[in-house]
């Protein structure tokens, strides 16, 4: 099938250019650098199939377009479908399918990345030294041994960093709308109340997907029941964090600590090399002033597993769709 690929980096065509060889070349790719906007869209005319991710917009006018041009199915490269106007693709008829789980472990591992490093001040440590500053002055961290961390969905990815958290000797306590009775069979995790989750946590971990109930579940009253001093990990979605919220309690102290690999307007910036032309987003500049803040631009995705099974599934899919079979990671039509 023809697949005009969104928003091409050179990993994800290095693995899907791999993927597709390996089994002969069963798709046509065209990969476009551009990201899918209503302007960029008039490049998959004529295209029955588009690739996409998290940041490309699939708005009702853009899937209007492409469906009057023969569009048929769109493959999201991602779990996450948060981007993705479905009723629209329901009302032209258009297949969308996805990506449900990839390496939960890579998610997971990078939101203990972002725990450790700023806990211990890696980031700053990693450019003192190279200053040849070996001063320790404020650089002090805690033992993240018998600390309780608090867990927002414990799904593949929020269960995958529960495990990690209990092999430091943590306490996790849990929220999730349908609790996992594994997981409290297997002594992994407690279930609590949201505001008991937030009263107890040292450590507070986002895991569940952005809906409109989730949107700014971390706001300022949440924040306001928070243990002075948490640290809070989000690598599930910018919109699940209030930011204008979170600045306020960073500059109050209250939070000692932010590790961010998502942010609520991240659309056109993370992703892209900005770096000879400024940042126009004045939240986000504010943010990356607190030295108790580390962003990295959602790559938490971003290990060769993850890449290869994104690939693997995500021409499977679409493989499946053109062959008439019965589709497993259908999520419309
Ligand atoms: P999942 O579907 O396995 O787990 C989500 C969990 O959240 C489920 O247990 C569900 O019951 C729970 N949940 C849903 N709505 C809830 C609510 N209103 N309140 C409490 N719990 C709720 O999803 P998975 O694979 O663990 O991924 C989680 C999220 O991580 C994705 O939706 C995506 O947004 C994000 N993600 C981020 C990546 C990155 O590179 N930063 C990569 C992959 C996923």
């Amino acid at each position: 099938m023809r697949i005009a690929f969104f928003d091409t980096h050179t990993f994800d065509r290095t693995a899907f250019e791999q993927c597709n060889s390996s089994l002969g070349n069963p798709h046509e790719i065209t990969y476009i650098e551009a990201r899918l906007t209503a302007d960029t869209a008039a490049a998959a005319k004529g295209y029955p199939a588009i690739c996409v991710f998290v940041n490309d917009r699939v708005t009702s006018d853009v899937i209007g377009a492409l469906a009057e041009h023969g569009l048929r199915i769109i493959a999201l490269r991602s779990a996450g479908f948060n981007h993705v106007d479905l009723p629209s693709c329901k009302k032209h008829g258009i297949t969308v399918v996805r990506v449900p789980a990839y390496s939960p472990y890579a998610v997971a591992e990078h939101a203990l990345c972002l725990l450790l490093a700023l806990n211990r001040k890696i980031h700053r440590a990693y450019l003192r030294v190279r200053e040849l500053n070996f001063s320790l002055e404020g650089l002090v961290g805690f033992d993240i041994h018998g600390k309780t961390v608090g867990i927002l969905g414990t799904g593949k990815i929020g269960e995958a960093f529960a495990r990690i958290m209990r092999g430091f000797g943590c306490r996790i306590l849990a929220y999730d709308i349908t609790p996992d009775e594994r997981l409290i069979a297997e002594n992994v995790v407690e279930y609590c109340t949201l505001s008991d989750l937030y009263r107890e946590a040292d450590i507070i971990s986002l895991h569940v997907p952005l809906t409109d109930t989730t949107r700014h579940i971390i706001d300022e009253r949440a924040l306001s029941l928070m243990k002075k001093g948490v640290v809070l990990i989000n690598t599930g979605r910018g919109g699940l964090i209030d930011t204008k919220a979170m600045i306020a309690a960073l500059k109050k102290g209250t939070i000692g600590g932010a590790g961010l690999d998502v942010y609520e307007e991240e659309e056109g910036i993370f992703f892209f090399d900005l770096s000879d032309k400024g940042l126009q987003d004045d939240t986000l500049a504010r943010l990356l002033t607190f030295p108790n803040v580390l962003i990295t631009a959602h790559q938490a995705f971003l290990t060769h597993e993850a890449l290869h099974e994104i690939a693997r599934t995500t021409i499977q899919n679409v493989s499946l769709f053109e062959r008439g079979e019965p589709l497993q990671n259908q999520i419309c039509c």
